[in-house]
């Protein structure tokens, strides 16, 4: 054993609580390290759902002190963090609890580093030159199952200002505890279902293809598109079936904790831009730049793709064919303006993703990609 993905370090930072009915598992957490002022960011969409009201009334029954935070919206902006910051910054909670999807996790990774540094402009901070005080300890709780935000330590934040979206991380934002219940996936709608569960996919993908995955990585990995592959259509058609959600909350922290180790790629490199520029579903970005990227990668590393169809058992370009088409994608019109074409390209080629994607592009290829992906008018 010498070759280059025979040596790899592998940490996981945030201890996984997994399995269905353990959502107030949480409480726990928050009671055996004797924190009492706990804050909850979440969506108006958990809210309504009443989602947190278990967690709540547990900790209240425990004395703990509590406030809510619920203006998260879908690709949270940096407005967003700042308006969490001085929600709690009165507040002073001890720890707090992301409740939703990745968009409220990773507000709450933002939320509380500037929380713990006193500064409401995470850009700002993330400018500094000294490095930033570690944040103020949070769990995860995820309620979809597909941006394995629970278990990394990245908070992808849009910048309306300059349609971009920026990917900020390090170590000290990782979850202190990532408590998954597929339970509470089980009122996820199925469009949501299905483009939460292609995120987990794309992460698996490209986590495997990364020019640093590992052995480690690769089981991960293999075993997130496995899941995906025997599960989504049935969570997306029968949204109650527990197994089938389970298998995708699976699939989604196998992924996290893949991608946190050995990077992404173009998908997400690219998909970062058409978000960043329209505010486009992460997960259908995903899904219409799965295949053309997936072929532009192939040639570069045809045995790593034969390992994969062996592993996976068959034909990948069409296991990946028959999940897209448990919905009729034709329905999302994704269009991007020929005038933006050119500042996607740069920024997608500089993109923190692009640097583990097997093959380099140059512009054209990007720009090629994108053509071949989106309608471009
Ligand atoms: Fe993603």
């Amino acid at each position: 054993m010498n070759r280059k993905e025979d040596y790899f370090d592998f940490i996981l930072p945030t201890k996984v609580k997994f399995g269905p009915g353990l959502r107030n598992h949480v409480v726990k957490e928050i009671v055996s390290r004797d924190f009492q002022r706990v804050g909850i960011v979440t969506t108006e969409d958990i809210l309504e759902l009443g989602l947190p009201e278990g967690i709540t009334e547990e900790l209240k029954s425990k004395g703990r002190v509590i406030e809510v935070f619920s203006n998260v919206t879908s690709n949270p902006h940096l407005s967003t963090i700042s308006e969490g910051y001085e929600a709690f910054r009165g507040f002073q909670p001890d720890c707090l609890i992301g409740l939703g999807g990745g968009s409220a996790i990773d507000a709450t990774k933002a939320i509380s580093l500037c929380l713990a540094n006193d500064e409401p402009d995470i850009v700002q901070l993330d400018r500094r030159d000294e490095r930033p005080k570690p944040c103020v300890p949070f769990f995860a709780v995820p309620t979809t199952s597909g941006t394995g935000s629970e278990v990394d330590y990245w908070a992808v934040i849009s910048d309306s200002r300059s349609n971009r979206k920026l990917s900020i991380g390090s170590p000290e934002m990782a979850p202190l505890t990532a408590v998954i219940d597929p339970e509470l996936t089980l009122t996820l709608p199925p469009e949501l279902t299905f483009f939460t569960g292609i995120d987990a996919f794309s992460h698996a993908l490209e986590a495997y293809f990364s020019s640093a995955s590992n052995e480690l990585s690769d089981t991960l990995s293999i075993k997130a598109m496995e899941l995906v592959f025997r599960s989504l259509e049935t969570a997306v058609e029968n949204g109650e079936d527990l197994s089938a959600r389970g298998d995708l909350s699976l699939a989604s922290t196998l992924g996290g904790a893949s991608m946190q180790h050995v990077g992404l790629g173009l998908i997400h490199a690219m998909s970062h831009q058409v978000s960043g520029f329209y505010d486009t579903n992460h997960g259908l970005a995903n899904a219409r730049l799965t295949l053309p990227v997936l072929n532009f990668n192939q040639a570069e590393v045809p045995e790593r793709f034969e390992k994969l169809e062996r592993q996976l058992g068959g034909n990948l370009r069409g296991k990946i064919e028959r999940i897209f088409e448990i919905l009729d994608l034709s329905q999302y019109r994704v269009t991007i303006k020929e005038g933006d074409l050119d500042e996607m390209v740069d920024r997608a080629i500089t993109n923190v993703n692009a640097e583990t994607n097997p093959r380099q592009p140059v512009r054209s290829e990007i720009e090629k990609l994108y053509r071949e992906s989106f309608i471009v008018e």
